[in-house]
């Protein structure tokens, strides 16, 4: 065999048993590289004589496109072939279950207080707010709570340092900031955070109460009463349900009530919870919130949106809803 023909069989030995592009550039060095077999014979070219020289630089030459296009045809089939199995092993598997989002959900709190705005809206109340440090005018003085006036100890106080400052300790001060700005006739609710000086089962240090006011002419506990029922029968879906007011004091009402709600009637007993305060704005909180008290009355309540939320959802620890326990808060979603 002509030297020049080993050397092309060899290259296709080699190549063939080059199983990567890796392997293949490894072999390629051994005929076409700086010391590869046909580079060799190339440099042997010198030691022939003139006659010979151009025959068998032919030869070398015609061996070495051989080996290219051999090198060129096995480093096609590996990327063929890597490609093949690249694909085969990423394929697809259309039938298979989509991976899910985790999803998020509302707090039950937050629930509860859509839930009761949606409701109020449906009988024309507006939702408002107010901050959660405020004034001690606007906490307690304006709603004739006065700085030695006895009421003001039943709220254990969060009181900001070398301020007139206090965490507000109910929503009530939202009724005068609303007045302030706003003139009959007025239709609000203001959910919101409270906070006082308490932590046990049914008491947090941080809790949502929901603030009532309707001022307009004429308008007495009766409306207070038909409001309230109505909708503390939406709320918890039940046409049974009906509310009882009990004779109360709060400084900032004229009468004032306690409001019950009716719950169970067991054995011809009538089982009532309490859950809130309301009464008649006094004349002097509505002159604190520049309205004139002799064309226009009111009634205000306040209720406590967590107890409505735990009976709403059968829920009988309030710390639950404070513990960011995802056990308990994703029964909500
Ligand atoms: N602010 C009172 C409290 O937290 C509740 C209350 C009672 C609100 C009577 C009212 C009301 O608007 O008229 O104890």
């Amino acid at each position: 065999m002509h030297p020049t023909d080993k050397i092309v069989s060899d290259a296709r030995a080699a190549f063939d048993a080059a199983a990567t592009v890796a392997d293949l550039e490894q072999a390629k060095s051994r005929f076409l590289g700086k010391s590869g077999a046909l580079t060799e014979l190339l440099k042997g070219l010198g030691k022939l004589s003139a006659e010979e020289r151009p025959k068998a630089g032919a030869a070398i030459n015609e061996a070495k496109v051989r080996v290219e296009d051999l090198l060129a045809a096995r480093r096609d089939a590996i990327l063929a072939a890597e490609l093949d199995q690249r694909l085969a092993a990423e394929s697809v598997d259309v039938t298979l279950p989509g991976r899910r989002q985790a999803g998020g959900g509302l707090h039950p709190i937050s629930r509860a207080q859509e839930r009761i705005e949606k409701l109020f809206a449906s009988m024309g109340f507006a939702a408002a707010d107010g901050p959660e440090i405020e004034n001690d005018f606007y906490n307690f003085t304006a709603l004739r709570m006065f700085p030695d006036h006895p009421s003001r100890s039943m709220q254990d106080t969060f009181y900001v340092a070398d301020s007139d400052k206090v965490l507000r300790t109910h929503t009530s001060p939202v009724q005068i900031r609303h007045m302030q700005s706003h003139q009959p006739p007025i239709r609000i609710i203001c959910p919101g955070r409270v906070y006082r000086v308490d932590h046990d089962a049914t008491h947090s240090p941080m809790f949502h109460q929901i603030e009532g006011l309707w001022v307009d002419e004429g308008v007495s506990l009766a409306d207070l009463k038909g409001t309230l029922t109505q909708f503390f029968r939406a709320f918890f879906e039940r046409d049974d349900i009906n509310v009882r007011f009990r004779p109360s004091y709060f400084p900032f009402v004229e009468p004032g009530v306690e409001i019950d709600m009716e719950w169970e009637r067991k054995d011809g007993e009538v089982k009532y919870l309490e859950i809130g305060g309301a009464g008649v704005v006094h004349p002097d909180v509505l002159r604190n919130g520049n309205i004139d008290p002799e064309r226009y009355s009111g009634f205000a309540f306040g209720m406590g949106l967590d107890r409505l939320a735990m009976l709403k959802y059968g829920v009988n620890d309030l710390r639950l809803f404070f513990d960011s326990d995802l056990k308990f808060l994703r029964q909500f979603r």
